[in-house]
């Protein structure tokens, strides 16, 4: 069953009788590793790609036009392993760095200078490309700081812009280009990050919040995503709701999701599945959260005590925009908490990270989970998960995972422990850092890649513009049914947590040949900034599940 599937999602079978034309034997030749080993399709791999990240990433974002990643955790947590600056250790009580900028292809490392803790913190892509970054640990609460990618780049940091300290907080951005933060500990309110400069006064009480916390603060880290109607869906233990942003009141409740406690310390993985849009009415355009693994209501006490229970293995499915809405439950093939989720550029959701038992926080987990899963949220019900290629490497509490723009995950981090350990725990601290290819990198499909040859990287489009897009493709021609074009906005990764991630699948106007095996489709940007908030993305064009390399274009502010 699942081999068909991978076969159908692929178009094996179209692609080579279309281009080939062969007979059906010699057809076959080309995919002869796929089609004899029907029990071993490409399930993905691994590449070491550094042994030393210097500090490890608990937090991570990969920056629009540069791709510099940025990895960073707490200056309180010790000794790392690399050092500031000179210049810039002058004030410091030590000299080692918390933050690096890290080059995702030598995978050479810069020290970057942290003022305010930015202990389990959150952040966003701005309309103009600047990571904005707010709160942290003590003096980093009510921080707001911004980083732009460039070689030279240092924090700017506003020490009291928010209201009150958020620790542990999301943030998501808005249609306006400006930001929410949701949350963090002990804060049952919700505030707007004030214009560079500027600081907030007061915030909003959200009673949700405290009415979903529990003695173990199973609300932490709430799951928030901009639906395309420009609500936001705030989703905290078990009970979600959504709230107008502009009103700052309550539209909708959703049912609970049942289970056990979702949030953060009880961390399941939640995404917003790809948005489809294809309608030119921006009302009929659905937006739908993923939501898996987790904890079960009794594993914080139990793991308090050294006791580490199975992780939840199923998960919940929501269409955020149905006015009468369900969740669907489906499971993993394996127990998961503190995985991480990312939308690939297919369209499809990778699982990866985390562990099957135990908790979140310092050496409340066990068992971790190798194994990547890949989610086809299009398949039918019961073919929807894939196990993947596992790694050798535990990713426990406080690892991240990020989308490059050539379709390979970046992993890192993993610290179980306060301070920087190595020698004398069951889980070291991790520096490693790993690239994952997903199973549209099989080597047997290379020659069927769409490759992106329009000039258009940093281009500027306007909501609802037509945009044209060339390729190369090795192919005379093709059928629009097997083409995709995508758009996705890279998320700021922490805690299993990947706030501001979104693809997008355009709708195609016009597809055509204007050359030998190059290729012309012509797309419609996103009609408003509900469904595409402003500011950068990458552009994947997708032949047969095989995306090109992406392509940074920028959504206009209105
Ligand atoms: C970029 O956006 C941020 C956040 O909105 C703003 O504070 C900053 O001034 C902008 N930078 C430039 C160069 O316009
Ligand atoms: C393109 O693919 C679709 C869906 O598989 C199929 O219905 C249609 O006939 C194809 N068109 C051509 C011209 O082959």
């Amino acid at each position: 069953m699942k081999m068909a599937h991978f076969l159908k999602t692929l178009c094996f079978i179209p692609l080579f009788f279309t281009y080939y034309g062969f007979t059906q034997s010699i057809a076959f030749g080309k995919s002869d590793g796929i089609l004899k080993n029907p029990n071993q399709p490409y399930k993905g791999g691994w590449e070491l790609t550094s042994q030393n990240s210097g500090v490890s990433a608990m937090h991570m974002f990969i920056f629009p036009i540069t791709n510099k990643a940025i990895m960073f955790d707490s200056d309180t947590f010790g000794p790392s392993q690399i050092q500031l600056l000179s210049h810039d250790c002058y004030d410091e009580p030590d000299c080692w760095a918390h933050a690096v900028e890290y080059d995702i292809h030598t995978a050479a490392v810069r020290p970057l200078k942290i003022s305010m803790d930015t202990w389990s913190s959150s952040g966003g892509l701005s309309a103009n490309g600047t990571l904005v970054h707010s709160g942290g640990w003590i003096n980093g609460g009510t921080s707001v700081r911004y980083l732009s990618g460039c070689s030279t780049c240092h924090w700017e940091e506003y020490p009291s812009a928010l209201s009150a300290p958020r620790w542990f907080s999301a943030q998501q951005i808005l249609p306006d280009g400006s930001f929410i933060v949701v949350g963090g500990r002990q804060m049952f309110n919700y505030e707007y990050i004030p214009t560079e400069g500027n600081f907030n006064v007061d915030n909003f009480k959200l009673p949700f919040l405290r009415e979903t916390t529990d003695p173990y603060e199973n609300n932490l880290y709430p799951f928030v995503f901009l639906s395309t109607d420009g609500n936001l869906f705030i989703f905290a233990n078990h009970r979600s709701i959504l709230l107008n942003p502009t009103t700052n009141k309550i539209v909708r409740h959703f049912p609970i999701l049942t289970g056990g406690p979702r949030n953060h310390p009880s961390s399941a993985m939640a995404a917003l599945l790809p948005i489809k849009v294809h309608d030119s009415n921006p009302n009929r355009i659905r937006a739908e959260v993923l939501i898996c693994g987790g904890a079960k209501p009794c594993a914080s006490r139990l793991a308090e005590k050294g006791i580490f229970i199975n992780a939840l293995q199923d998960c919940g499915r929501v269409e955020i925009t149905n006015p009468n809405p369900t969740w669907q439950k489906e499971m993993m093939p394996t127990p998961r908490i503190m995985g991480d989720m990312l939308v690939l550029p297919t369209g499809d959701v990778l699982m990866i990270n985390g562990a099957k038992k135990g908790v979140s926080g310092w050496n409340y987990a066990d068992d971790p989970n190798l194994t990547p899963v890949l989610y086809q949220p299009e398949s039918p019900k019961t073919q929807r998960f894939t196990e993947l290629m596992s790694t050798t490497i535990p990713r426990m509490y406080c690892s991240t995972a990020a989308l490059l723009p050539d379709g390979k995950v970046l992993v890192a981090g993993s610290n179980t422990n306060y301070y920087y350990k190595f020698n004398g725990v069951k889980y070291p601290t991790e520096l490693r850092v790993e690239k994952f290819y997903p199973p549209y990198f099989d080597p047997l499909l290379d020659t069927d890649r769409p490759s992106i040859m329009s000039n258009t990287e940093g281009k500027k489009v306007k909501h609802g513009q037509n945009v044209e897009v060339k390729f190369e493709l090795k192919r005379t021609n093709i059928n629009e049914s097997n083409v995709r074009v995508t758009m996705y906005s890279p998320p700021f990764t922490t805690h299993g947590f990947s706030m501001g991630q979104r693809l997008l699948v355009l709708g195609i106007s016009r597809l055509s040949n204007v050359g030998s095996e190059i290729f012309r489709v012509d797309v419609l940007a996103p009609p408003t900034a509900e469904i595409a908030p402003p500011g950068y993305y990458l552009l994947f064009v997708v032949y047969c599940g095989l995306p090109s390399e992406g392509i940074w274009i920028q959504i206009a502010s209105n």
